[in-house]
C-alpha cells in the first residue's frame, strides 16, 4: 500500500565514513533531534541511522487508525520523504549498530561498516516484550511496534475470526478496540486485577474495562499464560493459562510493554540501569554520547524527581529539543510536563502529569455520559488528569500540575465550575 519502498532510502542517502552528529534510531525522538538541529540552523553533517527500512514515521497510529486500515502509512510518516535529502540529513535505514567505541568515538553496524562521530545521539527506544513460553514463537503471535508487526497483522485478518490481545495496557486496549471494530471477537487477558495500572488509577480501569465489554470483548483479568497450543504448522491455535484454561484463537497480539534498547551503550560502559542514565541536558556518562527517548531514564520533577523513562511522543519530541539545544550551546534543561492520549471506539483520553504514586484523587463528571476526568493528588497537590472525551478539563488542568495546585475537590467535582475557575487551597 506504500510507494516508500524498503530499502530505497539507505541506497539513496549513501553512508559517510563520519558524521559531525549520528543519532541512532529514527523514530520520534531521533528524527525530531535531526529536525532541531537543522531548525536551529545546525550546518554540520547528521546521519540518522534506523533498523527499520522505512523513513521516520509516527509510532502512535500503528495500533489506531494505521491498524483500521484508516490512514496510509504515507500519511503517518513523520516527514515527506523529500524532507530529509532537502535538509541533508542523510537516512541510514535498515541498519542497526552493534557496538560503540566511546574513546575512538566511532560505531559498529551489524553490515561491520564503521562510522566515526563528533557526538552521538542515542534514541533507540525499545524493543516489545514478548511473551517466554511453550509455543510462543508461533507465527501468528504479533507486537505492535512497529510498521512491521502491523503489516502482518493486517495480512493475516482476512482469515481472523477470533483474537486474543495478552496485555491490558493502551497497546493492548487500542488494539483490541479496532480488532473489535473490524468485526473480530477479542478477549483481553491482563496479568493484574485491572487493565492500565501501571499507568491510571482505578476509576479509569473500571471505565475502560466496562467500555470494552459493552463493545463486545471478552476481558480476563488476574490471567497469566502459561503456554500456546499449535498446530503442525507451528500456528498457535489456543492460548493456555495458568488455571488449565485454553482460549481458542486464529490470531494473538501481545502488548505487554518494551525493554529499552541499550545493549552497544552498556557495553561501552555508560551508566545504565533502567535505561540509559542521563542528566537534564540529555547527556550520558559517557563523553559525547547523548540518550532521548524512551530509552532514557532522567530524574523527572514531575515525578519527585525519580529515575524514570517515559515512553510517549511528548518526552521524545522535548528530550530531543534539549539534546540539540545543548550540542550547538544553547542553554536547556528538560523540565516538560508530560502528557499523552490515547484513543479507542469514540473515547478520546487525554492525560497530563503522571499520576503514579498519588494518594487521593476525585472523578468530576459521570463516567456514564462518556465525558469525565479523573484528577489525581500527592500530597495536596495535583499531579495529574486523566480526561476521558474532556478536552477542556485537560487543557485547563495543566496549570494545575505544572504548578502543583491544591485544587479544591468540592468545587472540582461541580462540573458547572470551569477547571480554571476552581478554587485553590
Ligand atoms: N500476561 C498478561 N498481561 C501482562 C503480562 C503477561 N505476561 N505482562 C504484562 N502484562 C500487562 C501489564 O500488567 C500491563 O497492564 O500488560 C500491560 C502492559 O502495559 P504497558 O506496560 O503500558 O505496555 P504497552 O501497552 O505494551 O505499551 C508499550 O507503547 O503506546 C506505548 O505508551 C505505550 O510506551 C508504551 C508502549
Amino acid at each position: 500500500n506504500s510507494a516508500i519502498q524498503a530499502g530505497k532510502w539507505h541506497q539513496g542517502a549513501g553512508m559517510k565514513a563520519f558524521y559531525d552528529i549520528l543519532i541512532v534510531g529514527a523514530g520520534h525522538a531521533g528524527a525530531q533531534a535531526a529536525i532541531a538541529l537543522r531548525q536551529k540552523k545546525f550546518e554540520g553533517s547528521i546521519g540518522l541511522v534506523g533498523n527499520e527500512k522505512y523513513p521516520p514515521y509516527e509510532r502512535p497510529p500503528l495500533s489506531k487508525e494505521y491498524l483500521a486500515g484508516d490512514k496510509p502509512f504515507e500519511r503517518i510518516l513523520l516527514r515527506p520523504e523529500s524532507f530529509w535529502p532537502e535538509r541533508e540529513i542523510d537516512l541510514l535505514t535498515g541498519n542497526r549498530v552493534s557496538k560503540i567505541d566511546p574513546v575512538a568515538k566511532k560505531v559498529t553496524l551489524t553490515s561491520d561498516d564503521e562510522i566515526g562521530y563528533g557526538k552521538l545521539i542515542w534514541a533507540t527506544g525499545g524493543s516489545p516484550r514478548m511473551l517466554d513460553c511453550p509455543g510462543s514463537q508461533a507465527r501468528n503471535i504479533h507486537a505492535v511496534r512497529s510498521r512491521a508487526d502491523v503489516d502482518k497483522i493486517m495480512a493475516a485478518l482476512p482469515s481472523v475470526d477470533k483474537a486474543v490481545v495478552v496485555g491490558g495496557g493502551y497497546i493492548g486496549l487500542e488494539a483490541a478496540a479496532v480488532l473489535t471494530k473490524l468485526g473480530k471477537q477479542v478477549t483481553i487477558v491482563e496479568s493484574l486485577d485491572r487493565v492500565l495500572s501501571r499507568v491510571a488509577g482505578e476509576p479509569l480501569s473500571r471505565f475502560y474495562e466496562a467500555e470494552h465489554r459493552r463493545q463486545g470483548v471478552t476481558i480476563e483479568l488476574e490471567a497469566s499464560v502459561s503456554g500456546f497450543e499449535t498446530n503442525d504448522e507451528g500456528i498457535a491455535t489456543a492460548v493456555t493459562l495458568a488455571d488449565g484454561r485454553t482460549l481458542a484463537a486464529d490470531m494473538f497480539v501481545v502488548g505487554i510493554g518494551i525493554i529499552p534498547e541499550t545493549g552497544p551503550l552498556v557495553a561501552a560502559g555508560a551508566a545504565t540501569g533502567n535505561g540509559v542514565d542521563v542528566d537534564s541536558h540529555c547527556r550520558t556518562s559517557l563523553d559525547d554520547i547523548y540518550a532521548i527517548g524512551d530509552c532514557a531514564a532522567h530524574s523527572n520533577a514531575f515525578a519527585d524527581g525519580a529515575m524514570i523513562r517515559l515512553e510517549s511522543v511528548q518526552n521524545a519530541n522535548d528530550q530531543a529539543k534539549v539534546a540539540a539545544l545543548d550540542i550547538i550551546g544553547e542553554e536547556a534543561e528538560y523540565d516538560s510536563v508530560p502528557w499523552f492520549w490515547s484513543n479507542q471506539y469514540d473515547l478520546k483520553l487525554q492525560t497530563v502529569g503522571l499520576s503514579a504514586g498519588h494518594d487521593s484523587h476525585v472523578v468530576r463528571g459521570d463516567p456514564d455520559s462518556r465525558s469525565f476526568s479523573v484528577i489525581y493528588y500527592r500530597d495536596g497537590k495535583v499531579v495529574a488528569l486523566d480526561c476521558v472525551n474532556a478536552t477542556k478539563d485537560y487543557v485547563q488542568g495543566r496549570k494545575a500540575v505544572v504548578e502543583g495546585l491544591n485544587l479544591d475537590k468540592n468545587e472540582l467535582v461541580d462540573t458547572d465550575i470551569p477547571i480554571k475557575e476552581v478554587g485553590v487551597r
